[in-house]
């Protein structure tokens, strides 16, 4: 039978590039629930679910925290559309494609975009983006927090007091960075921010968790205009109209609020992942869902470097979920990944613009940031790498990545026994008991 008459049934795959990666099978399994009406109560109460389920997971208080449907840039795209007017000024302070990326969606929304650069690789300090907020005086500006394409996140603290300082509205894409790494929408002053599910949130793409401040729904709301079809007496119709209709995130609000505007039909299955992509994440804990990104990107980078390969960017800002590769020298990158993919089933990535065919990325992230993808993708790579005639320390990578998680076991049993010994009243009784002589466990 032709292919195409065949049911879906793909190879079995390690996705350890930086996204997407395997899906949590949980997020598939609740992606296969039977549909339910847009209205029905049980739906519109999965909604709020959803909403409150993500307002955790942003770390915000703020009611307007849903879902756009769509992959990332759609996020990125409703929040642009729906806050630039066109004729607004934006700085976009750029380190990667991403930079690039919402240079491009913020020029095609009217605005006057204004840009600051650094090499790939490297981030900004805060002075350098308030200087340039002082002299652009923006209304928005617009940065990526992890950039993918060069694995460096951009530190974000002290950036919401200049933004509200001087009035301008501060906007975050963390597509790529999100729950890997420490992020707080609240504490950073962000008045929106916008994600996706393929990465660390171990989803599939197709579905942009959002969230925006009230000083941001102010901006949008006050172009609130109604669609004809769907518009009852009394609602507005503003003459700075959003230029989107499918993102105009004023009638999106009203469709996710207790309102109901019949705005589009809710992506069902989509909003079945993404709400069990959060469910994850608050189960397991951000802050420890965080420090497993850091363990196995961590074992990851040491790995990588006991093969004695060389990675790219400034480490002291690299992701925890993602690490960019030096592609060794007389080593062809794509024949490298083409063997991983066909004879290991293990996928890494490539990159774009001035690093491509210079470096590969490979993830630790969502469902895959564990230590037996961390293990198995180490030894996979140097197979490949010895076969394509590059020198490589035989051993080397997991040897290195075991030493990298036997530090991180010792070093947390020692936090563990420290705290036990603290918190333990126990203790303190048995010191007053044996008149101060007690010893702490374990010296010898
Ligand atoms: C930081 C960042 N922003 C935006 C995007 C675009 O996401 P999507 O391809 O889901 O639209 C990506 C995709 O990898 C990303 O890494």
């Amino acid at each position: 039978m032709k292919r195409a008459f065949q049911p879906i049934d793909p190879p079995a795959r390690l996705l350890m590039g930086p996204g997407p990666i395997n899906a949590d099978p949980r997020v598939l399994r609740a992606m296969s629930a039977q549909l339910v009406g847009q209205y029905d109560p049980w739906m519109t109460a999965a909604m709020d679910e959803t909403q409150a389920l993500y307002r955790e997971v942003f770390r915000t208080g703020n009611e307007q925290t849903l879902l756009v449907d769509g992959t990332s840039r759609a996020g990125i795209e409703a929040a642009l559309v729906s806050m630039i007017t066109p004729g607004d000024r934006v700085l976009v302070p750029v380190f990667g494609r991403f930079g690039h990326l919402l240079v491009e969606i913020a020029e095609r929304c009217g605005a006057e975009v204004h840009t600051i650069e650094v090499p790939w690789g490297q981030v900004f300090t805060p002075e350098a983006i308030e200087r340039a907020i002082e002299q652009v005086r923006p209304a928005l500006l617009a940065v990526v927090h992890g950039d993918t394409s060069t694995t460096v996140a951009q530190p974000l603290e002290g950036l919401g007091e200049v933004c509200a300082k001087h009035g301008v509205l501060f906007y975050t894409d963390v597509t790529a960075s999100l729950v890997g790494n420490a992020f707080d929408v609240d504490a950073l002053g962000l008045d929106a921010v916008s994600a996706g599910l393929q990465k660390c949130l171990g989803g599939p793409s197709g579905s942009s968790p959002v969230t925006f401040s009230p000083r941001a729904v102010d901006v949008i709301r006050a172009r609130t205009s109604v669609e004809a079809g769907i518009r009852s007496a009394g609602d507005e119709t503003s003459d700075r109209r959003i230029a989107s209709n499918y993102l105009d995130l004023a009638m999106i609000f009203d469709y996710w609020g207790p309102q109901r505007l019949n705005h589009h039909t809710e992506a069902t299955t989509m909003l079945y992942g993404a709400r069990e992509c959060a469910r994850l994440v608050v189960e397991e804990g951000l802050d420890a869902a965080v420090a497993r990104h850091a363990l196995h990107g961590s074992a990851m980078l040491a790995g990588v470097r006991g093969l004695g390969l060389e990675t790219f960017g400034d480490l002291e800002h690299k992701m925890n979920n993602v690490v960019a590769v030096v592609i060794p020298d007389g080593v062809d990158g794509d024949a490298v990944r083409g063997e991983l993919l066909t004879d290991f089933g293990i996928e890494i990535g490539t990159s774009f613009g001035p690093l491509h065919g210079t470096v590969w990325r490979i993830g630790t992230m969502g469902y895959n940031a564990r230590r037996d993808t961390v293990l198995t993708t180490l030894s996979a790579l140097e197979s490949v790498l010895r076969r394509a005639g590059a020198r490589v320390s035989a051993g080397g990578g997991v040897d290195a990545a075991y030493d990298a998680y036997a530090t991180a076991d010792a070093t947390a049993a020692t936090a563990a026994t420290a705290v036990a010994g603290a918190d333990d009243p126990a203790d303190d009784l048995d010191a007053a008991t044996a008149g101060g002589a007690a010893t702490g466990g374990g010296a010898a």
